[in-house]
């Protein structure tokens, strides 16, 4: 809680793994869902608490706006916001793996063949309830390209959310990088299958789940 009002923080855009001091690794996510998110839940009066990866977007008005660059590091802010969070959505596209080494200074070309080790990164969202001890609405994402409802329900209870919000990203027209997309609401009961919209009004739906659960939650 934030004064009076319920504090949402919401991860998004992609990580930006290092691969030397010149280089990296990232993923096509454009932040925008994570910013209507935001932005949404800023005009709805909440106190909202956007840790971000590196995005092209403006940073929505009246938000708390934490940049981040590395999975690493969104993992620390999340560690260290999420206490003061009644709901949690984590639209963040965060890298599953990390150079093991970043070398000092830039990599030459030399041989004709070039091998990196990644390891893992943390995963943050599973840390959410297990290892930050949130007790809030936690809402996950699944980026799929195949059984999209299996494989967010699999999601959902392994990383202890409430509901997880699932796309299918094979497909070109909706999704990445662009202003709509078409999304399938995973509850441990049921899924619902809002229409296909603009990213600003599914973040109306995504929010208006998680208020509720919210306040349910708290007149037990
Ligand atoms: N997530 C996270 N930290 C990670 C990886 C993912 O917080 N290191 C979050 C994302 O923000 C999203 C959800 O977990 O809410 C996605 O789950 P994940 O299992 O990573 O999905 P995929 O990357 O699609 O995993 P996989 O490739 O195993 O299907």
């Amino acid at each position: 809680m934030f004064g009076d009002r319920r504090t949402i923080l919401i991860t998004a855009g992609p990580t930006r793994e290092a691969i030397d001091p010149v280089r990296y690794i990232t993923n096509r996510s454009s932040g925008k869902m994570g910013y209507a998110l935001a932005s949404e839940a800023a005009k709805l009066g909440y106190h909202v608490i956007l840790i971000s990866g590196p995005t092209l977007l403006d940073i929505p008005d009246s938000v708390d706006f934490i940049p981040v660059e590395t999975a690493l590091e969104m993992y620390d802010a999340v560690n260290h916001h999420i206490g003061k969070a009644d709901i949690a959505i984590f639209a963040a596209a965060v890298a599953d793996y990390r150079p093991a080494v970043i070398p000092e200074h830039k990599i030459k070309k030399s041989a004709e063949r070039l091998t990196i080790e990644f390891i893992r990164n943390p995963d943050i969202l599973g840390s959410a309830r297990k290892t930050f001890g949130f007790m809030g609405v936690l809402v996950g994402f699944a980026a799929e390209t195949e059984h999209l409802e299996d494989n967010a329900h699999h999601k959902l209870t392994s990383k202890g959310c409430d509901f997880v919000v699932a796309n299918d990203v094979s497909r070109k027209d909706i999704g990445f990088d662009t202003h709509k997309n078409e999304v399938i609401l995973v509850f441990p009961e049921t899924t619902k299958f809002p229409p296909m919209d603009s990213k600003y009004e599914l973040a109306l739906v995504i929010l208006e789940h998680a208020v509720k659960l919210a306040s349910v939650r708290n007149t037990n």
